[in-house]
């Protein structure tokens, strides 16, 4: 499968990263960078670093510093730490972002692999709304989008009714729901059913010395905020599980519902599934068979160096 990953790194981004470059099924095309867990100028290092950790040889695009209506937030550094890799400090990678901004480089992608690309949205969903803005055909080239948002019907994790991307740019989520495409929603609906521990890390450690000790190192702080804020062991599988989500659908139970994001006041980010001809289709993942997809998140991380 021919799969950009649109990210804000952030720990779980890095797991879902690591996960694609290591899965068979998946050819990994492209990084587009987007604020939300840290600034994108640390998003973008940290992207350039992941690529060069995994060895790939592909292109990473920055894209936008902020959401497209809503003023400059302040960056998520209590839960994926300062530099978005918990208190593992910030490495400079060896090579540079295209001269491409990441809208424009979706744009084309979309065109260059009509109807094969699928995005994966795993931060804040500005860039590929500003692919559909720049480009009318962008949302029917493309194959899917998935993406890492939405509490649909579960309470929020950033407010306690928003999940934290649909929350820092509810506008996006509008304008890619009505779009047009075909639009899955993996939210904390299913993310924080499948929980990784510490002992999972210490797994990955085991069997993938470099890169499972690297998000052992850098889950360490991630996990802290799960136990001393949220009051659980353990953090959700957001990201890798949007991922997974792209190739294995059939692990997943998606419901399809008319959905509409609420763009300010109280309930800002809010994911409301409408009655009507309110709001836009989209597929709702709300549950699914959550061993397996943890299962094959182990399995497939293990194989990395
Ligand atoms: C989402 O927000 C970010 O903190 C994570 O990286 C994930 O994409 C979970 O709500
Ligand atoms: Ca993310």
């Amino acid at each position: 499968m021919k799969l950009i990953i649109d990210t804000d790194p952030g720990v779980d981004d890095a797991m879902a990263i690591l996960y694609a470059a290591a899965a068979p099924e998946i050819d990994l095309l492209g990084l587009t960078t987007v604020f939300g867990n840290v600034t994108v100028e640390t998003a973008t290092r940290n992207a350039l670093r992941l690529v060069e950790m995994a060895g790939l040889k592909i292109p990473v695009a920055r894209g936008a510093k902020g959401s497209m209506q809503i003023p400059m937030m302040t960056p998520s550094a209590h839960v994926h730490g300062a530099e978005g890799f918990g208190d593992v400090p910030a490495a400079e990678p060896e090579g540079n972002a295209i001269d491409e901004q990441a809208a424009e480089y979706l744009v084309r992608m979309a065109r260059q692999h009509r109807n094969e690309l699928v995005v994966c949205a795993i931060g804040p969903i500005t860039n590929v709304a500003q692919a559909i803005q720049l480009d009318p055909d962008f949302a029917t080239n493309v194959k899917k989008i998935v993406l890492m948002g939405g509490a649909v019907f579960v309470p929020g994790n950033i407010t306690p009714v928003a999940e934290a991307n649909t929350y820092h740019d509810p506008h996006a989520l509008n304008i890619v729901l009505a779009s047009g495409a075909d639009v899955i929603l993996v939210g904390l609906d299913v993310t924080m059913k499948i929980l990784c521990t510490a002992d999972d890390f210490r797994d990955l450690e085991h069997h993938a010395p470099e890169f499972g000790g690297f998000l052992r190192r850098a889950s360490h702080f991630y996990l802290d905020f799960y136990r001393t804020v949220v009051g659980i062991e353990g953090c959700g599988l957001h990201d890798p599980a949007a991922v997974i989500a792209c190739t294995h659908p059939e692990l997943f139970a998606i419901e399809t519902h008319r959905i509409e994001v609420v763009e300010d006041g109280a309930e800002k980010g809010r994911t409301l599934v409408c009655q009507g001809q309110q709001g836009f289709p989209a597929g709702v993942c709300v549950g699914g068979n959550m061993d397996q997809i943890k299962a094959r998140f182990m399995e497939i991380s293990r194989t990395n160096p």
